[in-house]
């Protein structure tokens, strides 16, 4: 939610923040701003309404931003609607301080009232403002940057990323960050702030991980980190090793179709990186065999497509290995008192930084659970504060609905499943080989399905004009299906609904009438006649049934669409099945004019609650 870039060096300002904020606008897309210092010593500020292109134009059309120094953002608005005078960069009264903030101030009304106490005026309705005039509250007390950051830190409860300016300390940044994700990168003459990897990655490979309440002084071409106390840290940066053009669109009309097909290398490349001479291998992460033997229970916590994953997971872990598994939304899991004894807490995130899997995660470790993490973003705060971490390969995802990462996820999770499986002696080693050859096997067979993305394509342009689509499965069919109708909503607008096939009749059957499209998910031999049944249901009311199945399943052939899937493991078909739900939902949204990489009202990462 909302992304944050600075930048200091030999360039102009604007065109490298301009640049930066293209490539987090899946952060947040309704109004965009940057602050530049100008060479006459003052503090010009551009703020525009609207997507990035707004801001660009203002930028270009209106005053010039000259001058190497400068911050920008782009908004997902919390507090405030989403107009020019709520966009960041927000400015002291004197225009000498000016400041962007990711997150949200939690306490913002008490402080402003405290500031209005000391005559402080406000123009917006933002908590960011608020934020700017405190860090100037304490400038003017303390006379000192550090000392006003620190104050301001101690002062303000929340989350913050939050990187600030003072016309008094020309090639100088501030910045701050408490739970809202910040990086800061630096070459050769140049330093660059940002709430993520691919907003510098053209630029430089060195990045250090703000932690939390770290104050970082960027001049140019160098950084140097504090404490709340002032005294000065150590720190060395890490080598991102993603591939800058992953955060291109390289030929492709949007970042998601181009996502949708690196999903057979991002999936072999998390598979390499998990298994060593054919076995699973998780000494690297610090898991060993004898940490996974003591596993009696597990509880899985994710949000969205995450928490997808997690209910795959289950079917996979408890069928396999044999040990209890509960799946959690963690924005529900955080807030509830559960039973818990000594289970292990997985979290899956992508971004690492969603607001309640982080807090999910921190509540199971003060009740002494251990946790583990499937984490995208390296140095990511889940990835940090977990346990022990496996990292998916998926580079940057930057299209809002997530398809690669979840791919990825996917992958992990069927790894720690036959591991933990294979620990606990409930598979047999033959077994055991025969679902690793699968999962080396599944890179090959999703490019295959996306090999029939056409057809998809034209069922999606025959089916445009609906209005409801539910998607029915069992068991690890029901997984794909929430997931399935989840990427649907999101980005085509289309109202959906997901259902285990059996309880639809237990109420939600009173919706389908003539013309509801209806799609069943249909993977798993044991269910699919029973899966098969309540689609028939639906068609005696009138629905329009579509399929997506395994190969080699036996269907009737009254089903308007069959989309065939290769066979595999029974344990791992949502990798498969998943796949053409994704193009489905991609090519309804393109047909019906949305933007498919930036839905609306919706932000990449979730970091407020
Ligand atoms: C859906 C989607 C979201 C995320 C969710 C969790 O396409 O992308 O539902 O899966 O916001 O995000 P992470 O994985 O970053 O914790």
């Amino acid at each position: 939610m909302c992304g944050i870039v600075g930048y200091l060096g030999p360039k102009q300002a604007a065109p490298v923040l301009l640049d930066g904020l293209t490539k987090l606008e899946y952060r947040g897309y309704d109004s965009a701003g940057v602050a530049v210092l100008n060479p006459d010593g003052n503090i010009d500020v551009v703020k525009a309404k609207g997507k990035l292109e707004e801001l660009k134009k203002a930028v270009d059309g209106g005053r010039k931003l000259r001058g190497n120094c400068g911050i920008g953002h782009t908004r997902w608005a919390t507090h405030g609607e989403p107009n020019e005078v709520n966009a960041h960069p927000h400015i002291n009264d004197e225009q000498s301080i000016a400041a962007v903030h990711n997150g949200i101030i939690e306490n913002y009304a008490e402080l402003k009232a405290k500031l209005i106490r000391h005559g402080y005026k406000f123009y917006s309705e933002t908590d960011t403002e608020v934020a700017t005039k405190l860090v100037d509250y304490y400038y003017k007390k303390y006379g000192d940057p550090l000392e006003a950051i620190s104050k301001f830190s101690l002062r303000v409860r929340g989350s913050y990323a939050l990187a600030v300016m003072f016309e008094k300390y020309p090639q100088t940044i501030f910045a701050i960050r408490k739970d809202s994700p910040m990086i800061i990168g630096v070459a050769d003459g140049e330093t660059f702030l940002a709430s993520d990897v691919p907003a510098i990655l053209k630029y430089t490979r060195n990045v250090y991980y703000v932690e939390n309440l770290e104050i970082a002084r960027l001049e140019k071409g160098a950084v140097s980190f504090y404490n709340i106390d002032g005294d000065e840290k150590d720190k060395a940066p890490v080598e991102i090793t993603w591939d800058a053009a992953s955060a291109e669109k390289d030929g492709y009309e949007h970042f998601m179709l181009k996502e949708i097909h690196e999903q057979p290398k991002v999936v072999k490349d998390t598979l390499n990186s998990l298994l060593h001479g054919g076995e699973i291998d998780f000494t690297e992460i610090g898991l060993t065999d004898g940490e996974l033997e003591n596993i009696n229970g597990i509880i899985i916590a994710g949000c969205g497509s995450a928490y997808h994953v997690g209910v795959v997971m289950q079917y996979v872990i408890e069928d396999l290995a044999r040990v209890p598994v509960r799946v959690e939304l963690a924005s529900e899991l955080r807030y509830r008192n559960p039973v818990t004894s000594g289970e292990l807490l997985i979290v899956i995130s992508q971004s690492g930084e969603t607001a309640d899997s982080l807090a999910a995660l921190r509540a199971a470790k003060e009740r002494g659970l251990k946790t583990f993490a499937i984490v995208n973003v390296l140095g990511s705060s889940i990835a940090r504060e977990a346990d022990k971490v496996i990292y998916t390969k998926a580079g940057p995802e930057i299209s809002v609905a997530t398809t690669k990462a979840y791919s990825s996820q996917l992958i992990a999770g069927y790894a720690f499943a036959v591991k933990l499986a294979k620990v606990k002696k409930t598979i047999t080693d033959a077994y055991y080989s025969q679902l690793i050859n699968e999962l080396f096997a599944l890179p090959e067979k999703i490019s295959s399905v996306l090999e029939n993305r056409e057809s998809i394509q034209k069922f999606a342009s025959r089916t445009v004009d609906k209005e409801d689509v539910f998607f029915l499965g069992r068991g690890v069919d029901y997984a794909v299906s929430i997931e399935g109708s989840l990427k649907l909503k999101e980005i085509s607008y289309i109202h959906s609904e997901a259902y285990a096939a059996g309880e639809l009749k237990h109420g939600t059957i009173s919706l389908i009438e003539k013309g509801t499209l209806v799609f069943g998910v249909l993977t798993q031999d044991m269910l699919v006649e029973k899966t098969v049944s309540n689609l028939a249901e639906t068609q005696t009311r009138g629905a329009v049934v579509a399929a997506v199945a395994s190969e080699g399943l036996k269907l009737p052939d009254d089903f308007d669409r069959v989309f065939r899937i290769p066979e595999t493991d029974g344990h791992f078909t949502a990798s498969l099945a998943v796949i053409p739900l994704q193009l489905f939902a991609y090519y309804l949204s393109v047909l019906r004019g949305n933007d498919v990489d930036k839905p609306r009202n919706l932000a990449k990462s979730v970091t407020v609650e």
